[in-house]
């Protein structure tokens, strides 16, 4: 059965590149026969946290929070695409999540991570692994981490040179941890649901 997977990207810079990866993981996920949609954080527009969504009374949510509320309620699992800024993560995506807690949690999320140079982004990666961790979402263990992502994708946005090649090659591997984890953690919820 076709799984409902969310691609959740955050940066708010003008000249942002990170976007290419999401929408490239949007089309190869769905490629595969799962559905993918892109959560753009920046397009939600949520605001620096003030409250999360579970503080709101029922019905009083800005209709944007409510909205996301119910997406990532429904869905299987999620992808996280995360550039690093400062040896960290990203202002833009980690304010979205810190919205959210109960929406997230006990479903798997795998992380994609990405830079300008040729680290592609793992601190922020590993960082992201112990806040989604924190969350009740199961992290899956292969990485999908894309260097030098300025040159990395064509005009059409296809993977292109030896990083975009290499990004092709890793990516069924990745998507294939993810599935299994979905389609495990759907099991146990529908046969007992939520631990606590
Ligand atoms: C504020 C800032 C800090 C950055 N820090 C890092 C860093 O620590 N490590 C790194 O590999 N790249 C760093 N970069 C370069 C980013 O990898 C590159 O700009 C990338 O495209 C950022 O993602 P985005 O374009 O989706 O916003 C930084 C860029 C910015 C704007």
């Amino acid at each position: 059965m076709s799984r409902d997977i969310l691609v959740l990207y955050g940066s708010y810079r003008r000249d942002r590149q990170g976007i290419k990866l999401a929408h490239w993981l949007v089309d190869a996920i769905d490629a595969r026969g799962d559905h993918a949609e892109l959560i753009d954080a920046k397009a939600v527009g949520l605001p620096i946290l003030d409250q999360r969504h579970s503080d709101y009374p029922p019905g009083e949510a800005p209709a944007a929070m409510a909205a996301l509320a119910v997406r990532l309620e429904n869905a299987d699992g999620f992808i996280f695409v995360v550039g690093e800024y400062n040896g960290g993560l990203q202002p833009g995506l980690k304010n979205l999540v810190d919205h959210y807690l109960p929406e997230f949690a006990w479903r798997p999320a795998a992380i994609a991570s990405y830079s300008a140079g040729p680290f592609a982004g793992v601190r922020s990666a590993t960082a992201w692994r112990t806040t989604l961790g924190a969350m009740a979402m199961v992290v899956t263990s292969t990485p999908l981490s894309l260097a030098r992502i300025g040159a990395a994708f064509d005009a059409d946005g296809k993977p292109t040179g030896e990083d975009g090649t290499r990004l092709i090659r890793a990516l069924p591997r990745f998507a294939d941890d993810l599935g299994w984890w979905i389609d495990a953690a759907k099991a146990q919820r529908a046969r007992v649901g939520a631990p606590f």
